[in-house]
């Protein structure tokens, strides 16, 4: 078993139905291997288990580490991402 073992799985799925938004999780260790499986097609979300057991800051800290000024929550139903960010992310 190794990073990202589960994703094969979760991209076949999101092939299969492009409807579907899908999640993927399983040993997702590192904010680029993170962002690599979004920037691949691979999910839609990423899910985190342990890495945020193990470090509740993670999330902090992967956004310091790929160049976004993180930001606490606004408390206004808005996410605080930059809107560039989140248009990368969309499906093709
Ligand atoms: C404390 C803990 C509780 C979990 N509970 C569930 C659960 O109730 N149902 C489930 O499908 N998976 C559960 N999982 C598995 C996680 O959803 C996930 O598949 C697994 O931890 C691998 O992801 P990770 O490497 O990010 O932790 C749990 C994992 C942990 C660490």
């Amino acid at each position: 078993m190794g990073p990202a073992y589960q994703t094969p799985f979760a991209a076949l799925i999101r092939r299969e139905v492009p409807e579907l938004a899908v999640m993927t999780v399983g040993m997702i260790d590192t904010p680029e291997r993170a962002e690599g499986l979004l920037l691949n097609g691979d999910a839609d979300l990423i899910a985190l288990g342990r890495p945020l057991l193990g470090d509740p800051h993670w999330m902090w800290k992967a956004a310091v580490a790929m160049g976004v000024k993180p930001q606490s929550c606004l408390l206004m139903n808005a996410a605080p991402v930059p809107r560039r960010k989140v248009q990368k992310l969309r499906r093709p």
